[in-house]
Parts: structure tokens; C-alpha cells; sequence
């Protein structure tokens, strides 16, 4: 008997299987497919023994030869195949068997696949995976959201296969019921995809104002990852800087990769989820923005010998480095700001009781956002009494009031350079609107107020105002 179950051998199945014989769990994998499972078995069979790690031929043989209460894991392409295999499973099972969900799957779907199979004996976990095939390999951030007596039947499972937090715990915890886990790994990717646009607007900033090669870039970011902005995206950001290229000798390879990025959707998944409870994640929407300009060639190919650019190259210096540093730390904590007020919004909303800092802590180790920075956050949330927002807390009023100066100088030079910098521009035009104190929506409520009689609050007295406009 297995006390693990594992469908679907993509790369990610595939790793994870492996991660969890590695932590000595016996682990049963099944594919639709079945070559998958005899190369996956072929594969890896030497490095393990066949109670440790083997491979079913149905569907049948699988749930027949797990442990009870049986987990199961998939990881299969998200979506309608999700709940055609829970449809396949589900009949199969017993009361008390517990389905764990690890694509990223819509976090309704999770909700409605735990009330479905609840109603029907049956236990299901939406859990948020993040670190890429290599964090499935030797260790993820894991983000469950569960029952409480399914986080107790698989929290040691999930802490044995986990990437260790700064203090060496690990980086998985209970975020709340049912879609909690699948909501906070989708705000994740969200808050991802703003700091790449960010680490792209420095590189072009270094490029066209600076004037500076891929390494000497390559170098800088070095330097940055030695300091405060220690990351993994950062440091691979110095790795597809340092790439040669295999055609081209001695060249660098970013220099031929085409410039439109591509997405797969859980960006534009974390702006639409943030319009509709009504919260500003304008970093996060502006990076989803900048992939959708950047898909856009032909059109940008036609219009920009018609407005021509004025980019003029400055001296690089110390001086310049440090502000460069300084604008993409705050700019980073403006972006976690974001992310961090919708998943608190999204909890209440939902009823998830969601632990931001412990959302800071799982953050540390195994997935794509891993930095330096989170140990920051973490500790000034740590004692604070359930802030609304970051910029409540005093240590990270020091940071932004410190380096927001920098972030203006970059974003002043950039705009003078004709250069496009939409996560740079939105998160300072972010903080400016979070930090001023009255802004010009007197204006918005009038316009509203005469074209279609909506109404206005005043600012000397209580009631709602409707004025007959002359
Ligand atoms: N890649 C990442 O970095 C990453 C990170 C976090 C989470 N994830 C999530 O992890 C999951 C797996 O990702 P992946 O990149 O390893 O592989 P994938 O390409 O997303 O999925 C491949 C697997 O899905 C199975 N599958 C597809 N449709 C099916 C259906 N209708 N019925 C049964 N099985 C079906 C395939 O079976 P066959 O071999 O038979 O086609 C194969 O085992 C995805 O949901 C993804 O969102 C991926």
C-alpha cells in the first residue's frame, strides 16, 4: 500500500513524485497517459525501490493500492481536466479520502469542487503551489486551503516536501477554508509578474539611459543581489544576463530574444478579482498591460518611426546605482502593498481568516517571489495589530519615506527619456494617492452629479447633496 497517490506526470507531477519518495513517503503515480508512467518508472526506478515509488496502470489498480484515508494529489492541466478526473475518482472513493488539488485553478472552481465533494463524503484541498519544476523537486512553497482535519491528515506531508523560511520552518501553512490557498497563489503570481516588469523597466533604464552592456548590467544586478534586494529573481535576472548565445558567438542571448512576453492568465485573473471587490492593484494590472503592449508588435513597429524618441544617455556612476537599488526596493514593497491589501480584503470577504504574516513567512523559501525583502515585511508586521494596510506600519513608513525620493528621480528621468516604465509610473502614482491627503474627486463627484443627478457628500455638513447645476 502507497501512502501517497499522484496523478499526472507534467513536469510538475513528475518532480513532486519524486520529492515526496525522496522524503521516504511511498508514492503511487497514475497517468492518463500510460508511456508517461513507464518512462516516469524507467526513469527514476534506480533511485528508489518499488515500494517507494511505482506506477499504476488504471485508474482502478491506483485507488486500490492506497493507504487509507487515501491522498491523492493532482497535477494535471487546470481547468474542465480537473473535473473530469475528480468525476473519474470521486465514485472510487471513500468517506474521509482526501483530493489535493495543485494546479492553478480558479479559486470559485476550488470552492465549488470542496462543496461538491463534501456533499459527497469526500475531502478536497485547493493547494497553490509555486517554485517552478525545480520547487516541486527539492522543495515548494505550499499554499492549502482546507478543513481543519484535512490540514491535519497531510501537514506533515506537506512540511516534509517543503522549502525551509528563513528560520528554517516550513514554507507551507493552513491559509483558510476551501478557496484560501488557490486565492493567496494567485495574488502570489500577481505580485510576481509586477517585480519582473519592474527587473525589465531597470534593465531598460540601464540600457537606454545608461547606455550599458548586458554584462556590465549583469554586474549591477550582482551587486543588487548581494544587498537588500537578494532574490531569486533578481539573481536569475544576472544568470539570462551572463547566457551566451549558441547561434551567435560570444553574443549575449538577450539580445535576440524577441521582445513580447507572453502569460497564461493568473495576472490578469489577480486585476480582475482586485476591480471586482474594489481594490488597486495598479502595478500588478500595469505589468499585465505591458505584456499585452509587448505582444503588439506590428502595431508598435508602424508607429514608432512616427513619434520618434528623445533618449538622451547620462553618465552612469555610484550615485545612479543606488537610486536605480532604492527605486526597485520600494517600488517592490509598493507591489507586496497591493497584492497583500487584496488578499486581506478578498479574507474578509470570504471568511478565510487569512495570517498575513505567515503569508510573508511561507513566501521565503521554494517560490518565484523568494527575497531578502519578505524577511523585512514579515518581522514589521510581526506585533502590529492587524494593520489595513503596510503603510500603516512605522518600519515601512521609514523605508518609503527614505527612498520614494529615488523613485521620483527614476521615474523623472525615465518620462524625460521617452521611455515606457508602466509598474515604475503606477506604483509611485500609487503611493502619491495613498498619501494625499485630498484629491481631486470633488471634481468627479460634480461631473457626476450634473450630467446624471448621482449625488455628492459634502465636506461642511452630513446627508447626501443633489444640486440643480445652472
Ligand atoms: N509549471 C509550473 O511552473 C507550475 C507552477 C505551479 C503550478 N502549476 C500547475 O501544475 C499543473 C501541472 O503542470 P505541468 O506543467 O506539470 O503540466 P501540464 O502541461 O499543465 O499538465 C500535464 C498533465 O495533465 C494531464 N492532463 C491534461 N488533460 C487531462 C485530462 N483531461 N484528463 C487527465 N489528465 C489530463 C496530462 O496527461 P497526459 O500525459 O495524458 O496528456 C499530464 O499529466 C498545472 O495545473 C499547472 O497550472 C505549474
Amino acid at each position: 500500500m502507497y501512502k501517497i497517490g499522484l496523478i499526472g506526470l507534467g513536469p510538475m507531477g513528475n518532480n513532486l513524485a519524486r520529492n515526496f519518495a525522496s522524503k521516504n513517503f511511498s508514492t503511487l503515480v497514475y497517468n492518463r497517459t500510460y508511456d508517461k508512467t513507464a518512462d516516469f518508472i524507467n526513469d527514476f526506478r534506480p533511485e528508489f525501490s518499488q515500494d517507494t515509488l511505482e506506477g499504476a496502470k488504471t485508474i482502478e489498480e491506483f485507488i486500490e493500492k492506497l493507504e487509507r484515508p487515501r491522498k491523492i494529489v493532482l497535477l494535471i492541466k487546470a481547468g474542465e481536466p480537473t473535473d473530469q478526473v475528480i468525476n473519474q475518482i470521486a465514485p472510487l472513493l471513500e468517506k474521509g479520502d482526501i483530493i489535493i488539488d495543485m494546479s492553478n485553478a480558479w479559486y470559485k472552481d476550488t470552492q465549488r469542487r470542496s462543496k461538491d465533494l463534501e456533499e459527497k463524503g469526500l475531502t478536497f484541498i485547493g493547494c497553490g503551489i509555486s517554485g517552478g519544476e525545480e520547487g516541486a523537486l527539492r522543495g515548494p512553497s505550499l499554499m492549502p486551503g482546507c478543513s481543519d482535519y484535512a490540514w491535519d491528515q497531510t501537514k506533515p506531508l506537506f512540511e516534509a516536501i517543503s522549502a525551509k523560511d528563513f528560520s528554517n520552518g516550513p514554507c507551507v501553512t493552513h491559509i483558510g477554508i476551501d478557496g484560501a490557498g488557490h486565492y493567496v497563489k494567485m495574488v502570489h503570481n500577481g505580485i510576481e509578474y509586477s517585480i519582473m516588469q519592474i527587473i525589465a523597466e531597470s534593465y531598460e533604464i540601464l540600457r537606454k539611459i545608461y547606455g550599458q552592456k548586458p554584462e556590465q548590467i549583469r554586474a549591477i544586478f550582482e551587486k543588487f543581489n548581494n544587498g537588500k534586494l537578494r532574490s531569486f529573481l533578481i539573481e536569475i535576472t544576472e544568470k539570462v544576463l551572463a547566457q551566451k548565445d549558441e547561434f551567435q558567438s560570444e553574443q549575449h542571448l538577450i539580445d535576440f530574444i524577441l521582445d513580447q512576453a507572453e502569460q497564461k492568465g493568473t495576472g490578469k485573473l489577480t486585476s480582475i478579482d482586485a476591480l471586482d471587490r474594489g481594490i488597486a492593484v495598479p502595478s500588478i494590472t500595469e505589468a499585465v498591460n505591458a505584456r499585452i503592449i509587448s505582444s503588439q508588435k506590428r502595431l508598435r513597429e508602424n508607429f514608432a518611426p512616427i513619434f520618434s524618441k528623445n533618449v538622451t544617455e547620462i553618465t552612469i556612476d555610484d550615485e545612479a546605482i543606488k537610486e536605480l537599488e532604492n527605486s526597485l526596493h520600494t517600488t517592490m514593497i509598493i507591489s507586496y502593498a497591493q497584492g497583500l491589501n487584496l488578499i486581506k480584503t478578498a479574507a474578509q470577504e470570504e471568511n478565510w481568516q487569512i495570517n498575513i504574516s505567515e503569508i510573508l513567512r511561507i513566501w521565503q523559501g521554494g517560490c518565484i517571489i523568494r527575497a531578502e525583502l519578505l524577511k523585512t515585511l514579515q518581522s514589521a508586521y510581526q506585533g502590529q495589530d492587524n494593520p489595513t494596510h503596510i503603510f500603516e506600519i512605522p518600519t515601512i513608513q521609514n523605508i518609503l519615506s527614505t527612498e520614494i525620493s529615488d523613485l521620483k528621480t527614476t521615474v523623472q528621468k525615465g518620462l524625460s527619456a521617452d521611455l515606457y516604465l508602466p509598474c515604475y509610473t503606477s506604483a509611485l502614482n500609487y503611493f502619491q494617492g495613498f498619501t494625499t491627503e485630498k484629491l481631486p474627486a470633488n471634481m468627479i463627484q460634480g461631473l457626476r452629479d450634473f450630467f446624471g443627478a448621482h449625488t455628492y457628500h459634502r465636506t461642511d455638513r452630513e446627508g447626501i447633496f443633489h444640486t440643480k447645476w445652472s
